[in-house]
């Protein structure tokens, strides 16, 4: 793809079916799992992005054997564990591939260097760092790059820690809950407010004990994985993107089918219901310890809300869509309890209200929030896009030109590739002017 802009341009009702890309967590997890089992299981279904990539590339210079048979269809064979690797782990864009990947490695006697985009260089790592430091590990610095330096004295077990999050992190949860398999004792986590729990969910299928209370989760070390049989389920987080353009443009009927439904995960879809979208579900089903449905969206007028903060970590990482559509509905969207927006992959608070800046909407900007004053049409459109390098900003922009009376640009149009690689494809399949500038 062009590296330097893509444009999306008016266009008219879109139409047709669509499978949602596999879903990003729980691919990074599939393969982080199974490289720390032993034998061999295959993954059908895995989201082949960069962000994904950069997750196989690790565990396989970890010491697990990937093989790639066919699209999204890969045999793992895990070792039992990590061993050293020769280089540097390069992580990419991808803050779970960073943070799981330092919790997992902070059990074995083993000192890895990891790295990443200038994005990620710049991402707030202490809060795995600390956590791990306390369980025994050794961590040299508090953002990319770093080293882990992992067993508590090289090869003694890391101490157990009952750690209280201040964030509602699945990425800080999930690398305290890695390193606890290693650890000698009960390692729990509580967290402030429920985040994604595909960790707790996986980890079972792979022979671990969990065990879960209200918002703590727990694992005991010593427990050893049995390479499983993995089918990943349809990304919700990249669903929200067609669906969202086939809300904004009149007579549109988008379905995607196969999108993850676990309630940690579908805010989104429950903000848009209480906006009035016309949005159905259909085919409920079981899906890799996972429900899965196909969803339907049909263009429709919608009007402001306010978002309960509460609602926050299950929907977070889909304000900047959410704000996209905010700015075609009718009055207000109040957004608050955003803190984390602030250290995504851009400073999304700030993206995002730039972003609908310069396709024409009004937004107001808060040290934790967005209100977008919502004109009961879709806004002008016409700008260029500065996405700081963030697929979410990028997608969410070029939705909104669909839907624009003028063109809408982006430019780094290549970062879409970190989660939704096929997103041009699909959207174009679906009747979206879309293309390069
Ligand atoms: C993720 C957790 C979330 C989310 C990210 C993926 C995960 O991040 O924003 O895209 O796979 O655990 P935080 O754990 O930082 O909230």
């Amino acid at each position: 793809m062009d590296r330097q802009s893509l444009t999306a341009r008016p266009s008219t009702a879109l139409s047709g079916k669509v499978r949602a890309p596999g879903d990003k967590s729980i691919s990074h997890r599939a393969l982080i799992l199974s490289a720390l089992a032993v034998g061999e299981g295959r993954i059908d279904g895995l989201l082949e992005s960069d962000d994904v990539l950069a997750t196989a590339a690790a565990v396989a210079a970890m010491g697990a054997e990937t093989e790639r048979l066919g699209p999204g269809v890969w045999r793992v064979v895990g070792q039992g564990g990590l061993r050293q690797p020769d280089g540097i782990i390069d992580c990419g864009n991808s803050g779970t591939a960073a943070r799981l990947l330092m919790g997992a490695v902070a059990g074995y006697p083993i000192a890895v260097r990891f790295d990443g985009d200038e994005s990620l260089r710049g991402r707030p790592m202490a809060r795995v760092s600390e956590p791990l430091v306390l369980m025994g590990a050794r961590v040299s610095a508090d953002r990319l790059p770093l080293t882990v330096g992992g067993g508590g004295h090289f090869g003694a077990p890391l101490n157990a820690v009952q750690w209280t999050s201040r964030n509602a992190s699945a990425q800080v949860k999930s690398a305290i809950l890695l390193a606890g398999l290693r650890a000698d004792g009960v390692t729990s986590v509580t967290e402030p407010s429920a985040s994604r729990d595909h960790t707790e969910r996986m980890l079972p299928l792979f022979g671990v004990e969990v065990q879960r209370d209200g918002l703590t989760a727990a694992v005991g070390g010593g427990q050893a994985l049995s390479a499983t049989d993995l089918s990943v389920p349809g990304d919700p987080s990249s669903a929200a993107f067609p669906l969202a353009a086939a809300l904004l443009i009149p007579g549109s009927r988008v379905t995607v089918e196969g999108v993850m439904l676990n309630p940690a995960r579908t805010g989104l879809f429950e903000t848009l219901v209480e906006m009035g979208a016309d949005l159905t579900i259909a085919n409920r089903r079981e899906q890799g310890g996972e429900t899965v449905g196909d969803i339907t969206a049909r263009g429709s007028r919608m009007r402001g809300v306010e978002v309960p903060p509460e609602r926050a970590a299950s929907m977070i990482d889909e304000y900047p869509i959410l704000a996209a559509l905010a700015s075609a509905a009718e009055g207000p969207t109040i957004m608050r309890g955003l803190e984390e927006l602030r250290v995504k992959e851009s400073d999304r608070i700030a993206g995002t209200a730039a972003m609908l800046r310069a396709c024409g909407a009004i937004v107001e900007e808060e040290p934790a929030g967005l209100i977008v004053q919502g004109q009961a049409r879709a806004p002008s459109g016409g700008g260029r896009v500065e996405t700081h390098g963030d697929h979410r900003l990028a997608m969410s922009a070029l939705v909104l030109g669909l839907a624009a009376s003028r063109p809408v640009s982006v430019d780094r149009p290549d970062m879409i590739a970190t989660s939704f690689p096929g997103f041009v494809d699909l959207m174009t399949g679906l009747g979206a002017q879309m293309g390069p500038s």
